[in-house]
């Protein structure tokens, strides 16, 4: 069977990304939202990477790359890891199930009983769910090799798939999405976003270049900037000095802040944008404190790319806090007269 293809970018690259979704994803106006932070109306653009297939996300464009090398190397079935709540191991069933292979996805981290968010795709999408539980450090990738090899010796040929989809192959999806950029948004000074496994942020650095992209922590790994850099160093790129900031991870991943929590209703009832608590809730807190440290300023293009997450909310404590806050009515500001 064959798979719609995206033309090849790299043409150092031998195998053509599938298409998994339509492109390119809108940038759109966020004028109410850019007043609300303090930047001029016309200042602040939302590249949709939430609009993607899939559940949308920013996993997609990563997926294209990698089950396109998958397929090539015969794989029968995707492994993938992540938390309960992983956003790439949905994705990745989603796309398993696109092109006809089997999908086990390894999950460490804690489902939250009567919150089941991505967990409840991972099963609608017909995916193996090997773990769901606390596993500590590199237990998780122990049992992902465990994993591969019973289905080896069950005769399948699995591909595992990086952490996050972040390899030099996955993040050329996000290199696809600078070259959008350049054609839409050519004299954008800054592209805020989320850093988790550091693919998205690495691709976007390797199109666009070190100064003009601005990475916000949310705390998945230790060592973002490394990750982030070896990364862009994979596509041949020079990695200058990069922007990550580090201040909005809190507690720690998947951990909500109040600052989080604060961007996450302003974008909604500014412009009916629907962010994460995990990813670009912290993202979008990450703008509001470089516009208000005076390192992005009025008048400067800036780029919010939303990197999707929307089904993680209803896997998260947040959800139920914010459904009790509309029941409260008046205490979150809904006043019915
Ligand atoms: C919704 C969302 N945004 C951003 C990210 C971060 O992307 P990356 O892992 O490429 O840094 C992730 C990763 O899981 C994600 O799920």
């Amino acid at each position: 069977m064959s798979f719609p293809r995206l033309p090849r970018q790299d043409q150092s690259v031998t195998v053509s990304p599938i298409r998994f979704s339509h492109w390119p994803t809108p940038l759109d106006p966020a004028p109410r939202l850019a007043t609300a932070l303090g930047l001029g109306p016309d200042d602040l653009w939302v590249k949709r990477d939430d609009l993607t297939d899939f559940g949308g996300g920013n996993k997609v464009r990563k997926l294209e790359h990698l089950v396109a090398e998958a397929l090539a190397a015969g794989a029968t079935v995707l492994v993938a890891s992540g938390t309960a709540q992983s956003n790439h191991a949905r994705a990745t069933a989603a796309a398993a199930a696109r092109v006809g292979l089997r999908a086990v996805l390894v999950l460490g981290g804690t489902a939250l009983a009567g919150r089941p968010g991505n967990l409840a795709l991972d099963g609608l999408l017909g995916a193996g769910v090997v773990h769901v539980g606390g596993l500590a450090g590199g237990a998780l990738d122990r049992l992902v090799e465990e994993v591969a090899d019973q289905l080896r010796a069950g005769g399948e040929v699995p591909a595992v798939l990086p952490f996050g989809g972040s390899s030099a192959v996955g993040a050329r999806g996000y290199v696809d999405c600078a070259a959008e950029l350049d054609q839409q948004a050519p004299d954008a000074a800054h592209v805020v976003v989320a850093v988790g496994s550091g693919g998205t942020m690495a691709g976007l650095v390797a199109g666009l270049g070190p100064d003009r992209v601005l990475g916000i922590d949310t705390g998945a790994v230790p060592d973002p900037v490394g990750r982030v850099a070896a990364l862009v160093a994979a596509q041949g790129a020079g990695a200058g000095r990069l922007r990550v900031h580090r201040d909005q991870v809190g507690e720690g991943y998947g951990l909500l802040t109040a600052a989080a929590a604060d961007a996450m209703r302003m974008a909604a009832r500014t412009e009916g944008l629907l962010l994460d608590p995990v990813y670009t809730g912290k993202a979008l807190a990450g703008l509001a404190v470089a516009v208000a440290e005076g390192s992005i300023r009025r008048g400067e293009r800036t780029v919010f790319v939303h990197t999707g997450g929307l089904p993680g909310l209803f896997g998260h404590a947040f959800a139920s806090e914010l459904a009790a806050a509309a029941l409260g009515g008046a205490a979150e500001g809904a006043t019915l007269t």
